[in-house]
């Protein structure tokens, strides 16, 4: 797919059809995504797929706070990834302190950037996917047994789309856009 053309025709997918995602699918998102920049090259964002069923639900119905649209778009979805990030290294010196002043901004950034080539790459391979920011993290760490040390950036159901919906309305350039001369 032409670059230009899947930056502007990927859209959230809620919807998925049966079809499995395939070990050699998930290896190819996670490789496109090893490819974002990210602080000093620590790449320190982590990719669990939950392929098992029974875990999906538990994190659908245990650990979207009842919010039922995400309760429906992880149980509906044939796999949920779900994003973490080491804490403490993007955005901080070896000793542990901050860089800078923004502290863990520069983690989720590293996330957010890594994410982004993920749901590109998936649209490109005919997948769909919509990332989740409402989620129990607490609930999600305990469910999976994930590392100590790593907090969990968002969840990315993904699957075949079921539905293809219309572009939300983006703000124009101009609106965007301040030109300092
Ligand atoms: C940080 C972040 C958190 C989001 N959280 C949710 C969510 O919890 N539930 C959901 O259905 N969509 C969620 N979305 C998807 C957005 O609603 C969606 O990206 C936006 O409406 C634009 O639509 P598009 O992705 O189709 O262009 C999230 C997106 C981002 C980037």
């Amino acid at each position: 797919m032409e670059f230009q053309n899947c930056i502007e025709s990927r859209r959230s997918i809620r919807r998925f059809t049966e079809q499995a995602v395939s070990k050699e699918q998930i290896e190819a998102l996670v490789r496109a995504a090893a490819f974002a920049p990210s602080w000093k090259n620590s790449q320190t964002v982590r990719y669990h797929a939950v392929c098992s069923k029974a875990l999906r639900e538990r994190i659908a119905e245990e650990a979207t706070f009842s919010f039922s649209k995400n309760r429906m778009n992880i149980s509906g979805a044939p796999l949920l990834m779900v994003v973490t990030t080491v804490d403490g290294i993007s955005g901080y010196e070896p000793d542990g302190s901050p860089t800078t002043t923004k502290g863990s901004h520069w983690q989720s950034f590293d996330a957010g950037l890594s994410v982004e080539n993920f749901v590109l790459a998936a649209a490109e391979m005919g997948l769909g996917s919509v990332i989740l920011g409402i989620f129990d993290e607490a609930k999600v760490k305990e469910i999976l047994q994930l590392p100590e040390g790593e907090s969990v950036s968002a969840l990315i159901p993904v699957g075949y789309p079921a539905e293809s919906p219309n572009c939300p309305k983006r703000k124009s350039v101009d609106e965007l856009l301040t030109v300092h001369e």
